[in-house]
């Protein structure tokens, strides 16, 4: 018999179906980028992510990774196991622990997500001047250049997908949909809200390409030919 194959198109369908395999992971990534990290110097014209001036803030957009809402889903169904759900007040393994809404003192916590999203938008140009300073080192387009990239692509997407960013946008009045129709503003967050229908599979892809730039990087200054140019300006 024909056994059936289980597709995943996006990285948190993955997750989800597969949550212990995904934790163990994680655990081992890193785990293995805390052993062996070190600020990558500069290299040829790249600068690491953990390297740019963002690793003098790092526990800021740190915060803003641990606070958004598409890991929170994750650690509080998983990991924590409470709330196992949306308005699920009760815990199967443990009766007596009540979720009590958002009240506690680390669901407040998360909460100040939507002021670190400030902080995450004011970041995100620094990846682009990286690209930059990329181009400018020898007048080329090279493969690390487009890893860097489109890891700074894949951190906009992420960012702007965000939930408190669509509530930037679009909130602040009674009806979405019908006071603003057709105008600007309407049109820009029906596009922000297709995007945030993306948002966890964005939130996975650019954390991966986080580490991965980071890897690749540091195989370029450990001397592994990894890159090439692919044309002088
Ligand atoms: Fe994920 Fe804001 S909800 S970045």
């Amino acid at each position: 018999m024909q056994k059936s194959v289980t597709r995943y198109f996006f990285p948190h369908e993955f997750i989800e179906a597969n949550w212990r395999l995904w934790s163990f992971i994680i655990i081992i990534a890193l785990g293995s980028w805390a052993l062996i990290t070190y600020p990558v110097a500069p290299f040829h014209g790249y600068i690491d992510p953990f390297y740019s001036p963002t690793v003098l803030i790092v526990p800021i957009p740190g915060l803003f990774r641990l606070t958004c809402y598409a890991y929170r889903k994750d650690y509080h169904r998983h990991l924590f196991h409470h709330p196992l759900a949306c308005e699920n007040a009760q815990r199967e393994d443990a009766p007596s622990r009540k979720y009590t809404g958002e009240k506690n003192a680390i669901f407040q916590f998360e909460n100040l997500h939507r002021y670190l999203l400030y902080t995450g938008i004011l970041l995100l140009p620094f990846f682009y001047y990286d690209f930059y300073k990329s181009l400018t080192y020898a007048d080329s387009l090279r493969i690390g250049s487009l890893i860097i990239l489109a890891n700074a692509l894949a951190l906009t997407a992420w960012t702007l997908s965000c939930h408190a960013f669509r509530h930037l946008i679009g909130g602040n009045i009674d009806c979405y949909s019908c006071a603003t129709l057709g105008g600007p503003r309407n049109i820009v967050w029906r596009v922000q809200s297709w995007w945030n229908s993306h948002h966890e599979a964005l939130a996975w892809i650019s954390l991966l390409t986080i580490f991965f730039t980071d890897l690749y990087l540091r195989g370029l200054s450990a001397g592994l030919p990894l890159d090439g140019t692919l044309f002088k300006f």
